[in-house]
């Protein structure tokens, strides 16, 4: 079903849904009534989010939680020093035992914390398994899952959404899934984010289309399953896992309505917008959702992508500029190369640049746009870059900061900038 944010109406078997009500005193089927809230109960009626579902057994059903152990993924960050060394890494390497999506996930970096309901967290991905007989909720943020390599099938209360590279998908908070890998190995990123749900950016002047358009954002039709076993159900919350026996398959809505629901995104749709004159625009104009924060214009967290574009701009220096910033910046490359690294910077890879920590194209890279010849318009193909950038800083975890894939020469890459200042008589 099309169009973000969409107030969406579907059932799996036909008459589900109850019809000028929600909450009907027999609901067809012999179903449960649940509303699902991901917004306060009175938030304006504009961000206002909820569903209600119509499922063979409520939510509540299933037995205590207990703590389970998965130390790799976790909240912990901010507790120690922050280096304000630019940072890099190789691609997270690929388990050699058998790891599922939910056991696969690897905290890098964050901000904030869940119970402040701002800030988010910073995942990486890799899994070599489907979820076999366990369902997942994040009840601490939504998922933005930014798939780098193998599709994944994300079988949700909500309806299944197949979700491969160059795709994205976000799992609202509390939405519990499976995931299935469809090519065998899956890697990718996660932006868990805890402050106020992704939206589409505002366009300004832009005008009333552009950038990601709403109508190619996809929420899944209701399909369910009728499925009773020894299953179990994993929980994020404040930071920490745990899991609980259940004796059904969660994802048993036969019908749902509203517009709290998961969707998915192509960033080959993405209506890339930049300059037809001279210089390039902040890469805010990039921006593919966004999560404000309470201070107005300043992002919790946006989500921006660095897609395939042409360049030219005149009497300009086409690549990203050096630069300092306020924000946060996290980069992950899904395919390609990116344009201000001529090496180092690989698919899966991921790098970090902290507030007012310096950055920019590589010497590489700045020798050769130095010259370009700008008479010509030139291409960038073959590419998919994204960076979640936020407002607050993005603290490594430990584990990430003594990782045998980081590239602990990465300031290395500016080393070659010359000196060409002569000045004059
Ligand atoms: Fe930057």
């Amino acid at each position: 079903m099309s169009g973000f944010g969409n107030e969406f109406a579907t059932e799996a078997l036909p008459g589900t849904l109850p019809q000028g009500q929600n909450s009907p005193q027999k609901v067809a089927h012999g179903l449960y009534a649940e509303q699902l809230s991901g917004t306060a109960f009175t938030a304006p009626r504009g961000e206002n989010r909820r569903s209600w579902l119509y499922r063979i057994r409520p939510a509540a059903m299933h037995e205590t939680f207990a703590a389970y152990e998965q130390p790799r993924f976790h909240n912990l960050f901010g507790h120690e020093p922050v280096p304000p060394d630019q940072l890099r890494w190789n691609p997270l390497p690929m388990p050699d035992t058998p790891v599922d999506f939910v056991d696969g996930l690897y905290t890098m970096a964050g901000n904030g914390y869940p119970a402040a309901q701002h800030g988010v967290g910073i995942h990486l991905y890799a899994a070599n398994r489907s979820m076999q007989g366990r369902y997942f909720y994040d009840a601490d943020g939504e998922l933005l899952i930014v798939p780098q390599q193998g599709a994944l099938r994300i079988a949700t209360e909500l309806g299944v959404l197949d979700v491969a590279p160059q795709e994205i998908a976000v799992i609202p908070r509390g939405v519990r899934f499976r995931v299935e890998l469809l090519d065998g190995e899956a890697r990718g990123y996660v932006c868990e984010n805890f402050g106020a749900q992704l939206r589409l950016p505002d366009l300004g002047p832009i005008g009333s289309n552009g950038l990601a358009n709403p109508r190619d954002f996809l929420a899944p039709k209701a399909a369910y399953e009728d499925l009773e076993g020894d299953f179990e159900l994993l929980a994020k919350f404040q930071g920490n896992l745990w899991k609980a026996k259940i004796g059904h398959s969660p994802l048993d809505v036969v019908g749902w309505h509203g517009n709290y629901a998961p969707y998915k995104y192509d960033l080959r749709r993405f209506n890339t917008i930049g300059s037809i004159s001279f210089d390039h625009p902040d890469p805010s104009i990039f921006t593919v959702l966004t999560s404000p924060s309470d201070t107005r214009g300043t992002a919790n967290m946006d989500f921006v992508i660095f897609p395939p574009r042409w360049l030219v701009a005149q009497h300009t220096f086409r690549p990203p500029w050096f630069h300092r910033n306020v924000a946060s910046e996290f980069m992950g490359l899904v395919h390609g190369a990116y344009d201000a690294k001529a090496e180092g910077f690989a698919p899966g890879g991921a790098s970090l640049h902290n507030c007012m920590s310096g950055h920019g194209p590589d010497a590489a890279t700045f020798e050769k746009a130095s010259h370009a010849d700008l008479a010509k318009p030139d291409v960038i193909g073959d590419t998919m870059a994204f960076m979640f950038e936020t407002r607050a800083v993005i603290s490594p975890t430990r584990q990430a900061l003594d990782a045998a894939h980081r590239q602990r020469d990465y300031q290395q890459c500016w080393a070659g900038l010359r000196k060409h200042f002569i000045p004059p008589g």
